[in-house]
């Protein structure tokens, strides 16, 4: 089957079969390794992307639902090299221990902060539920999603005060 989909903002075309995996194609077909493979059955997170701006799990997404679409993986999220806001506050509390599933919990996160600019952590908490670490690095997840949020409400009172 031909392919064309649109990620990070590049667009892409393949021949591949229809039902492979969204992860594969990301890895092994565009090199894109920052999404990691983890259960494969859609159960730990490991693998988030977004897909039209909705966070999904690319192990079990077929790229044919992706045909036409638009991608985004951790990669994007730092155009030319430079982080974002969630990914140097991951670098600033020194979350990763192993590393393995992080780039699905800030995938997860970069998407609750795009439909919530000011969550609490309850909201954090309840977003980020179906992101598993084995590291129990939960507590510096949620701090540092806290500390984007803090950051956003400092700039906005400044302004608001200018
Ligand atoms: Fe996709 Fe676990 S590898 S949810």
């Amino acid at each position: 089957m031909a392919v064309s989909l649109t990620v990070n903002g590049q667009q892409r075309s393949l021949d591949i079969e229809s039902d492979t995996p969204l992860l594969w194609v990301l890895r092994d077909e565009l090199k894109l390794k920052g999404t990691k493979f983890g259960c494969g059955a859609g159960l730990c997170g490991a693998c988030t992307v977004h897909l039209n701006g909705q966070p999904v799990r690319s192990c079990s997404t077929p790229v044919s639902m992706a045909e036409g679409q638009k991608v985004v993986t951790i990669e994007g999220l730092a155009p030319e090299g430079r982080l974002n806001e969630l990914q140097a506050a991951w670098v600033e509390h020194g979350v990763p221990q192993c590393g393995y599933c992080q780039s699905g919990q800030i995938m997860s996160a970069a998407h609750l902060l795009m439909v919530n600019s000011q969550p609490s952590r309850d909201d954090i908490v309840a977003s980020l539920s179906g992101n598993l670490c084995r590291c129990g690095t939960y507590s510096r997840i949620i701090a540092a999603v806290e500390s984007v949020v803090e950051g956003r409400q400092a700039r906005d009172d400044k302004q608001e005060r200018a």
